[in-house]
């Protein structure tokens, strides 16, 4: 790659004569013996994902863990280039367990089709694993404490591009107090990965005018897919 080795100069300076299997007499040549093999090249394992999940379900860092009927997770494509992360689950998906199932799911679900993505292929899931009582704001708190486990999240998908969907997504995930206005529009960064901020579609059932200002963030965020893999 062009990179080269670093290697101590005592150990560079001394002469190892090669040693290969024919320069081995047969009383020399060591015993195989069954080690353990080291996983095929994965860079992540069925392991990760169990104990996450996991931990997930069996969180009680806050104290959501005492309304919720159960933890949402997140669903879809486990190594995917999209990435989408709302706020909290609903009614629907505390319900169901799984990420923007209710009416503004399908609406997130239509949008996504309109860029040609389907659900399965991106994955989906919340700042919260747990949903707040009355569908209220997160408290800061709560966010601090299920942080950890978006980070978990984040590290094993290692996708290639992030959508935080509405105000506290962006708000959470960015650490700042900025409007969404002032928010969408932009390409932020999350670690090494580009974040676009999109209307949340809970939002666009209220305010239908909205609609074409969310067209306009998701052809956004799809420019920003393309210009950065192309080929
Ligand atoms: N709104 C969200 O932000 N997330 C969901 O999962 C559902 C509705």
């Amino acid at each position: 790659m062009g990179i080269d080795a670093w290697v101590p100069r005592a150990i560079a300076q001394l002469e190892v004569p090669a040693i290969t299997a024919t320069s081995l007499s047969p009383v020399e040549m060591p015993e195989l013996v069954d080690l353990p093999q080291p996983p095929l090249i994965s860079p992540v394992s069925q392991d990760d994902w169990a104990l996450l999940e996991n931990d997930v379900a069996g969180c009680r860092l806050c104290g959501l863990c005492e309304t919720r009927t159960q933890t949402v997770f997140g669903s879809g494509n486990r190594q995917p280039e999209w990435l989408l992360i709302g706020e909290a689950p609903g009614q629907s998906e505390d319900q169901q367990g799984l990420p923007f199932v209710g009416t503004a799911g399908q609406l997130l679900t239509e949008m996504l089709r309109a860029c040609g993505l389907s659900r399965d292929e991106v994955f989906i899931t919340n700042i919260l694993k747990c949903r707040p009582p009355n569908n209220r704001d997160p408290k800061p708190e709560e966010q601090a404490q299920c942080h950890q486990h978006l980070q978990r999240q984040l590290a094993l998908l290692q996708p290639k591009i992030i959508l935080a969907v509405g105000r506290i997504a962006a708000q959470a995930l960015l650490n700042t107090d900025e409007p969404l206005a002032k928010l969408r529009g932009k390409v932020h960064q999350l670690g090494s990965t580009p974040l676009i901020v999109i209307y949340h579609p809970a939002y666009l059932l209220r305010s239908l005018t909205e609609k074409r200002k969310a067209w306009m963030d998701l052809q956004f965020a799809l420019q920003t897919y393309n210009n950065n893999n192309k080929g």
